[in-house]
């Protein structure tokens, strides 16, 4: 026995070296991308209306059937087609439906589901600019994964989320089934043996609706562990100034206004709102009239003028959030810290469509602490639910997926998930 475990110790040293030699020891790994982390194409039908002749003809070149790359495109970085971005990406509420669709004329498609392929990089063009989970795909392929053997990708809508029970939610239900069916047939096409699903970011939130919508005997036969990275399990401050007065995308020359009233339509958008559980009664955004904290939401959308927002808001986003269940099959969270993140939002006298004054604490620079760790406050007295919090000091929301150490510690976490395996089965 204690022979056996030296040879094992041996084997994991060289599998840890030796990265030419692929492993079939491992477990398959799905990634579950973020909030816009990947592509997503677009084609006009003839419903579409233009809002500007411009739009009409963009993007000139398109592929077979009038297909195009709606996310990511760097030509609507460029003012006069920024419009033409939004208003395709823009979602609606369709009240009789009870249901998010898309704007009338605009079909969108995600390629390559169960491949890693389309989170790679946002525009395989610009692969240094774009580059998503590239790096922590080639750090997994150094540790013996194989893409389309043991490495799989989850790619989705990111514009919609998920509805509260009793709610129809067409396109986010659709993805967590065919989420399921991959997790089914990556155990069955690896001898059986459970997954381990890595998120990141929004894509952690779809996983844990995954795993509490399937039976307990599922989630033990088929789920090894979940690996949840930079997770905004209580939504982020951050989103309510994305509602109230747009997001820059992270490029200093888009104007905020104009991708406002898009971002406000996204329905996953809604489901990273601040929720009152993690955010308490602490007050998130001051203005001269009013403050805000996360239990005032619903007034928030209607002062900042998207009173729109309001009913699907209270209907379906708010039961979601307001549930977190621990599924009891072991989850590693980890997470940036210390990083200025925006935790308090100062508007003045103009209104909303100003910038506001912000007020930073600590968090991955998107997530607030709070949120980021949430699980481990209100799962302190779960029994069966095993629970592991890495956090990495000065990393942020995104650099998670390209800072070289960060990726060690992920990569790290993974290969001893696979260890354990080993070792219990002696
Ligand atoms: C405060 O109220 C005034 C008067 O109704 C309005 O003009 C202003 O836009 C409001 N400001 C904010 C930040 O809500
Ligand atoms: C990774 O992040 C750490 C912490 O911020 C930093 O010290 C280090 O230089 C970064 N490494 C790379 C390769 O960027």
């Amino acid at each position: 026995m204690k022979r056996l475990m030296f040879k094992l110790g041996i084997l994991c040293m060289s599998m840890m070296f030796c990265t030419c030699q692929a492993t079939t020891n491992l477990h398959p790994l799905i990634l579950v991308p973020g909030n816009g982390g990947n592509q997503l194409e677009a084609r006009l039908t003839r419903g579409y209306k233009p809002s500007s002749l411009l739009c009409h003809w963009y993007p000139i070149v398109k592929q077979k059937g009038g297909w195009f790359r709606l996310w990511f495109d760097p030509g609507v970085l460029l003012a006069p087609f920024t419009q033409c971005f939004a208003d395709r990406m823009t979602l609606f509420y369709d009240k009789d439906l009870d249901d998010y669709r898309n704007a009338p004329g605009v079909e969108t498609r995600v390629l390559h589901f169960g491949s890693t392929q389309s989170l790679l990089y946002l525009d395989p063009n610009l692969k240094r600019a774009t580059a998503y989970m590239a790096p922590l795909v080639e750090s997994l392929e150094e540790i013996g994964y194989v893409s389309g053997e043991t490495l799989f990708g989850a790619p989705y809508d990111f514009r919609y989320g998920l509805a509260a029970e009793g709610h129809p939610s067409k396109v986010g239900s659709k993805f967590l089934q065919d989420l399921k069916d991959l997790v089914e047939k990556a155990s069955r096409i690896n001898g059986g043996k459970p997954v381990i699903i890595v998120s990141h970011s929004l894509g952690g939130l779809f996983v844990l609706q995954l795993l509490n919508k399937n039976p307990l005997s599922w989630r033990r036969k088929y789920i090894k562990h979940f690996v949840a990275i930079s997770t905004p399990w209580g939504g982020t401050v951050e989103q309510m100034s994305t509602f109230a007065s747009g997001n820059t995308l992270g490029v200093p020359f888009v104007d905020p206004l104009l991708v406002r009233e898009e971002q406000r339509t996204s329905e996953s958008n809604l489901w990273l709102l601040p929720c009152a559980k993690v955010f308490g009664e602490t007050k998130l955004v001051i203005t001269p009239n009013a403050t805000y904290s996360a239990h005032e939401i619903t007034q928030f959308l209607n002062d900042i003028g998207f009173s729109r927002g309001v009913y699907p808001y209270t209907t379906r986003i708010l039961p979601l959030t307001e549930q977190l269940i621990a599924p009891e099959v072991p989850i590693t969270c980890m997470v940036g810290s210390g990083v200025r993140t925006p935790e308090t939002l100062f508007y003045r006298e103009n209104g909303f469509d100003e910038q506001p004054d912000v007020v930073y604490g600590d968090g991955d620079g998107t997530v607030n602490m709070a949120s980021l760790l949430a699980l481990e406050k209100f799962w302190a007295k779960e029994k069966n639910q095993a629970l592991k919090i890495i956090r990495i000091g000065g990393i942020s929301h995104t650099s998670i997926l390209q800072n070289g150490s960060a990726l060690a510690e992920i990569t790290g976490e993974i290969y001893s998930i696979n260890s354990h395996v080993t070792i219990s089965v002696v």
